[in-house]
């Protein structure tokens, strides 16, 4: 494998080993915490902020790997002496990327509402900035067909938006009933989203050939799943 296939292997590389064994130990804690609220479980006083925590870093590890891959996906796509656009454009997307790192650790350290909502916006509007290039790919934007919600684009930038609104949102979650029920529902939500990564990002694995493979693969009609003959061998 080549580095550019390396490149490619860290994101999903970053999901299995740091972010799937955070969500895991969240979402435990994060029943735990219902229980010892609700069903009076005897349960460490530690466990909602041990939740809380966690979560928050599993919020921050999800923006980051997905950071990850849009940067590796751009950064790939062609040459980098034929880079679309040119340097300004190279440049551009840069200050998004930074902006939007930036942006991320703001929204850890801030404490008044207003900015920790303008920080989370921040954030995911960056996401979604880079997202949009046409480097990235995505199965479709139409919300009418069925590769669009089978699409790991959306769903991951919808798991995003999630992750961002609970770690903004984490004092309310703490006060208030109503932020709290908001927020079982939007980790509801989220822990499906994030099995649908699971697999749809295993399927784009397998789908994605590996660097040398693709000028052979690029001549093949995907649609019809045929491919050109392969070159005779020379005879011996
Ligand atoms: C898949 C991810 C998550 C799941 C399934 C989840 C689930 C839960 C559940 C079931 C509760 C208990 C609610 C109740 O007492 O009725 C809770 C509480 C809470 N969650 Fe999450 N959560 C997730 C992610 C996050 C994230 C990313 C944050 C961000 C910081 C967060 C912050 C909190 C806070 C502050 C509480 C209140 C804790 C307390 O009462 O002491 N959660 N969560
Ligand atoms: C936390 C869960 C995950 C989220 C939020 C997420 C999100 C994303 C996003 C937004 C992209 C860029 C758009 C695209 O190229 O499709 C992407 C790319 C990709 N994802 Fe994921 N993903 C997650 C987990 C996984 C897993 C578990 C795998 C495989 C085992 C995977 C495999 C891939 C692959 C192969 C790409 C193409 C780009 C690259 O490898 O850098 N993803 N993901």
């Amino acid at each position: 494998m080549s580095t550019v296939d390396w490149l490619w292997v860290l994101h999903p590389a970053l999901a299995v080993v740091i972010v799937y064994p955070l969500i895991g130990m969240t979402i435990r804690l994060g029943v735990q915490t219902r229980s010892r609220r609700v069903d009076k479980a005897k349960l460490p006083p530690t466990t909602g902020r041990d939740h809380a925590d966690l979560g928050s870093w599993l919020a921050v590890a999800v923006v980051g790997i997905v950071l990850v891959a849009l940067t590796v996906v751009i950064a790939t796509k062609g040459d980098p002496g034929s880079f679309q656009g040119g340097t300004s454009r190279a440049l551009t997307l840069l200050l998004v990327l930074i902006g939007t790192f930036v942006s991320l650790v703001a929204l850890w350290r801030v404490k008044a509402k207003a900015y920790r909502l303008s920080f989370a916006l921040l954030t995911w509007a960056g996401i979604l900035g880079l997202g949009a290039q046409p480097e990235v790919f995505r199965l479709s934007d139409n919300p009418f067909s069925a590769e669009f919600w089978t699409s790991h684009y959306w769903a991951g930038v919808a798991v995003v938006g999630l992750m961002l609104f609970s770690l903004g949102a984490r004092p309310e979650i703490l006060r208030e009933p109503r932020l709290r029920r908001l927020h079982v529902s939007a980790s509801v939500l989220a822990a499906v989203l994030f099995t649908l990564q699971g697999i749809t990002g295993s399927r784009d694995l397998l789908t994605i050939p590996l660097s040398w493979q693709k000028p052979f693969l690029g001549a093949c009609n995907w649609s019809e799943q045929r491919c050109p003959p392969p070159p005779q061998a020379p005879a011996p």
